[in-house]
């Protein structure tokens, strides 16, 4: 089966401090979106990449791709995103064209995640699991707090969860593509990651691993950790 890749990058990254949309910041000279792009483009299952860009930012987006070659084998489109992720996701599913059965959901603002976790992902998904995400153990323990009113104030623990049983997830995470459609038909709440849709339908998600470098570029300092693992990679 043919696999497409959906690239939400319609954020404003407004964690990141001011300036461009996160996707279009560069890392080592390159926006981030490229290399994302890039990401996708280097597993050979993957023919086509579906870029959603910021509503006012497709015809950028697609100049910028067209600056930067990606392999012959790989196609990709450019479509306008909406005002969440989640709706940015769906209106990149809509364009990826019938043929398609297994689709990656890949966020921008993870452009050094390797070729081999991509590939675990598929090869999960071509193995019969509707629904696969690549995550890793915490380093951190988590408690789940009642969030304070006012920012900064003490805020009460309610709960630790046994870090043993937690993963951090990453993306891309993968899809029978059918799936996937059905669960952004289905549930309207907010969600912070695709998987948690197809939970929600009561369809079996599996964990495989994910990789550190497939880190999500969020805050300034991640801007740093990008760069550095970037130079490592040309040594
Ligand atoms: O904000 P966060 O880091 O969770 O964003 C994850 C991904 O979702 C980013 O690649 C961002 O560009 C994308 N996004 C989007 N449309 C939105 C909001 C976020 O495509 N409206």
């Amino acid at each position: 089966a043919s696999v497409a890749a959906v690239i939400p990058a319609a954020g404003r990254g407004v964690r990141l401090g001011p300036g461009a949309p996160k996707a279009l910041r560069a890392l080592n000279g390159t926006p981030m979106l490229v290399h994302a792009v890039r990401a996708m483009a280097a597993s050979r299952a993957v023919s086509l990449v579906v870029v959603v860009a910021p509503p006012d930012g497709a015809a950028e987006v697609r100049s910028l791709l067209d600056a930067h070659a990606l392999p012959e084998r790989t196609d990709f489109v450019v479509v306008p995103g909406g005002a969440s992720r989640q709706e940015s996701v769906r209106l990149g599913l809509e364009a990826v064209p019938t043929g398609h059965d297994i689709v990656l959901v890949h966020d921008a603002a993870r452009p050094l995640v390797p070729v081999d976790t991509v590939d675990a992902v598929i090869d999960a998904v071509r193995a019969g699991a509707p629904a696969v995400v690549p995550a890793l153990p915490l380093a951190d323990t988590v408690k789940e707090v009642e969030p304070a009113v006012v920012p900064g104030e003490p805020e009460p623990v309610l709960a630790t969860p046994s870090r043993a049983r937690l993963r951090a997830v990453q993306t891309p995470q993968g899809f029978a593509r059918a799936t996937l459609a059905r669960a952004h038909e289905t549930v309207t709440e907010d969600v912070t990651d695709d998987a948690s849709m197809v939970e929600q339908l009561g369809e079996t998600v599996v964990v495989v691993p994910g990789h550190e470098e497939a880190f999500k570029v969020t805050r300034p300092l991640d801007l740093l950790l990008a760069e550095a693992v970037l130079a490592r990679r040309r040594l």
